[in-house]
């Protein structure tokens, strides 16, 4: 049973939304999903699909998504942070706070350009610590960063006066945010700059934004647009993911080998950090090469002709129907347990104790659950954040995008309910 705390507060839309849900996937939907289930569905991450080309409904305006600042299309959402190394000419030694809970990849090009990066403390509901935050704020302090994890808002409107006051840039972090707009906070608006990076949202090659709330135009142009080789490397698995997902539409892939079936893990804990922890693929490091790359004509194409409404829509309905899956599980407890009107969710983030063989189990089943964040970048001592630790630890990611059809949600349900209840 869930209790009412669980509860969350459904929007009329999507209840609508859910009202058109087709009959469930498996003919015993309360039952066990085992492994080898022939009902399964495909439900990898998205791919690139017609309507993504040839959308007539699209209702992406740079205006509203950005909040008409200023907008510099990166090739990563890291260029866009080197970038800003650059145009607010932080130098070597400046230090920079950034929150304890972090992938990696937004650390390093800080770490690369001779910043020092302090951490603050983050909580085990992934919540920020102003107060430990502010005791750490030095006269070398340049810039507090804040990143608003899986599309849910921090407020930080006390962090932007607090900032404004004491001379500092407020940064904030949307990678996970685009088409978030709670109603009652504010995401990508108060911060001096902000980031973006389009293919956790959308099925795209590449591309993110640095938007800036000055009106002065950056300091350093973007000149280069990437080598096809690599948007076409990074086209062929949204296109692999097209086939599947149409051939599980026409009713093959259920005969398809498990090898097909399996989604793959990501290849975290390779190496070890110097304090033994599982380092972060070398890729997440910066590569100097990209940072004055633009996004390329594909990515902005498939942005130009995304449907940010539907997108917010359907993620928040998928949302809804797996999050209360994972309350009625004895292993899988929501890291947030209300759904602010306007949040568009990235994925559903659920507490996991043994995250692994639960994240094996929904990948043996073809669902693209990831092991979230799970590396450490090799410059820190993370002893001093043991929740942010217990976060990267524990926290695993469920599959709620766009491109989930009514069934292959109930299948998602399904899984949930089977590995939430032990059956690995
Ligand atoms: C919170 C956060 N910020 C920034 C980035 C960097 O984005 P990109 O991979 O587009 O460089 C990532 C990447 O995973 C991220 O998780």
């Amino acid at each position: 049973m869930i209790s009412e705390k669980m509860i969350l507060p459904i929007s009329e839309s999507d209840l609508l939304f859910d009202q058109e849900s087709e009959t469930s996937a498996t003919e015993d939907p309360g039952g066990v999903l085992t492994k080898n289930n022939t009902n399964r569905c495909y439900a990898g991450h998205p791919g690139i699909t017609y309507s993504d080309i040839f959308n007539c409904t699209a209702d992406f305006t740079e205006k509203e998504t950005f909040h008409g600042r200023q907008v510099v299309y990166t090739h990563k959402g890291r260029s866009g942070l080197g970038l800003l190394c650059h145009h607010w000419n932080l130098q070597s030694g400046d230090e920079i706070l950034m929150p304890s809970y972090n992938c990696g990849t937004e650390i390093d090009p800080f770490v690369y350009h001779g910043l020092k990066v302090i951490f603050y403390r983050v909580d085990q509901q992934a919540q920020l610590d102003l107060e430990d935050l502010q005791s750490r704020v030095t006269a070398k302090s340049r810039m507090i960063y804040v990143t608003h994890y899986f599309g849910w808002p921090h407020d930080i409107r006390y962090l932007s006066n607090y900032c404004k006051e004491n001379n500092l840039y407020l940064l904030e972090d949307c990678a996970l945010s685009i088409f978030s707009n709670p109603l009652d906070s504010l995401i990508g608006i108060l911060g001096d700059a902000a980031i973006y990076s389009f293919p956790k949202t959308l099925p795209v090659p590449d591309g993110g934004a640095l938007t800036l709330a000055s009106s002065a135009p950056p300091t350093v142009q973007l000149i280069e647009t990437p080598h096809a080789n690599v948007i076409l490397k990074e086209m062929l698995p949204l296109i692999k993911r097209t086939v599947l997902r149409f051939s599980d539409k026409v009713g093959l892939y259920k005969h398809l080998p498990q090898r097909f079936i399996r989604s793959r893990a990501r290849d975290n804990g390779a190496t070890t950090t110097s304090a033994g922890f599982p380092e972060i693929p070398q890729s997440y490091y910066f590569d100097k090469t990209i940072e004055k790359k633009s996004a390329s004509w594909i990515t902005r194409y498939i942005l130009n002709h995304s449907c940010p409404t539907d997108i917010v829509q359907r993620r928040r309905a998928h949302y809804a129907q797996l999050f209360e899956a994972a309350c009625n599980t004895k292993i899988f407890q929501p890291l947030f347990y209300h759904l602010p009107e306007g949040v568009c969710p990235l994925w559903l983030p659920v507490i996991v104790e043994d995250r692994e063989a639960a994240c094996y189990g929904l990948n043996e089943r073809g669902i693209a659950a990831t092991q979230w964040w799970a590396g450490y970048h090799r410059a820190f001592d993370w002893s001093e954040f043991p929740e942010a630790r217990y976060l990267k630890d524990q926290v695993l990611t469920i599959p709620i995008h766009q491109q989930l059809s009514p069934r292959d949600v109930e299948y998602i349900c399904s899984a949930i309910l089977s590995v939430g209840n032990g059956q690995f």
